[in-house]
């Protein structure tokens, strides 16, 4: 009996002893090592944001993994260091199987091209609740969601155009009501925005784009998104991404211009012939519908959100570790390529 007494207190005893120091660190040590092992799951990892967060993640050296819809373009998109599944996600088991082993996902899901756009509601509504929804089952505690800038209800009724933005206010809903520890990334359109108007030395935008409009350079929001997943601090918040300046279309055009020693035309087109082409074929596929509803919002931005620009960009600055990229820079690198 004293025996067995003896091999009792000494079991306890070295049990504590383990304990104790595995709380010195602070985490328990296997607790810390079965995090490690875990990956980080990205929903629209190959997507023209997706795919930066992706590498900067794994400049991190962390375990990424994405879903995709095709392996192959994935693979050449991405390289061998990432786990590809494929599938896509509007599939309850597709999700559940990405979910497996996972210790944060990102979601940087988009439905806006022209093959689909009719699944929209499917792809950033219903697969988005879903994944929550098996998330909270896995118990996974982080959740970051990359949406649109800053999503205003009230513009969205004055231009009539809630179904742009409607999905991504009731998802943040959803996000910021839930006990994830999440995080809400407001994403501003990317440089490539002003670049896509742009052929040979003419600059042609429906609208003209003179609003001054917040952008930000690709690499800069997978750099801002990889830290923001990493880190456990801050739970409820909403951040807006933007690069140091607001530029509206004509100053984008000078700014080539001077870079480049040539001159680029700014050129406004009519922005009601988008819309009347859009209204036209919407029956049969309503992508270009809604792209005229971004051209709308961004030829529309308030200028008091524009006006911030400077302070949100500061806020970035003080808040993450990063060098950002600005527009002088993106027009260098693009040209010096080409040239
Ligand atoms: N790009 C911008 O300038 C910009 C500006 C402001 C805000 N944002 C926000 O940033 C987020 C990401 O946008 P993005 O422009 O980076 O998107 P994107 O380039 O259009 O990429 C879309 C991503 O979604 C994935 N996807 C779409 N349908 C899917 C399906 N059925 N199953 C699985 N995956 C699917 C695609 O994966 P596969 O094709 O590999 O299947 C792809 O990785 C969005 O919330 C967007 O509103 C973007």
């Amino acid at each position: 009996m004293f025996i067995i007494i003896i091999a009792w207190y000494f079991r306890l005893k070295i049990k504590n002893l383990c304990v104790d120091v595995e709380k010195m660190e602070g985490i328990p040590l296997k607790k810390e090592n079965k995090i490690k092992n875990k990956s980080i799951l990205i929903f629209g990892g190959t997507g023209h944001y997706g795919r930066h967060i992706v590498r900067k993640l794994l400049d991190k050296k962390e375990k990424v993994r994405i879903l995709s819809r095709n392996m192959e373009t994935a693979k050449i998109i991405l390289g061998d260091a990432v786990e590809i599944i494929e599938g896509d996600v509007t599939s309850r088991n597709v999700i559940i199987r990405c979910l497996r082993n996972v210790k944060a996902i990102i979601i940087s899901l988009s439905a806006i091209s022209s093959k689909m756009i009719k699944r929209i509601k499917q792809i950033e509504r219903d697969a988005i609740l879903i994944i929550m929804d098996e998330a909270k089952k896995s118990n996974i505690p982080r959740l970051v969601y990359v949406s649109g800038y800053d999503i205003r209800r009230d513009f969205l009724e004055k231009f009539k155009i809630m179904k742009f933005g409607e999905i991504k206010l009731e998802i943040e809903k959803k996000i910021a009501s839930s006990d994830f520890n999440s995080t809400i990334l407001g994403g501003s359109p990317s440089f490539e925005l002003f670049f896509v108007f742009l052929r040979g030395n003419k600059m042609a935008v429906p609208g003209g784009g003179l609003n001054p409009i917040p952008t930000i350079s690709a690499e800069d929001v997978g750099e801002i998104t990889a830290q923001t997943v990493i880190r456990n601090d801050l739970n409820g918040k909403r951040i807006r991404l933007t690069g140091p300046e607001a530029l509206s279309m004509p100053l984008a055009a000078k700014k080539i211009s001077d870079i480049t020693n040539n001159r680029i035309k700014h050129i406004k087109i009519p922005l009601f012939l988008i819309k009347i082409i859009s209204i036209i074929i919407y029956p049969f596929n309503p992508f270009l519908r809604f792209i005229y509803w971004s051209l709308l919002m961004f030829n529309n931005f308030p200028s008091d959100l524009a006006e911030k620009v400077p302070e949100d960009h500061q806020f970035l600055l003080n808040t993450f570790s990063y060098t950002p990229v600005t527009f002088e820079m993106e027009i260098k690198r693009r040209f010096q390529k080409t040239s």
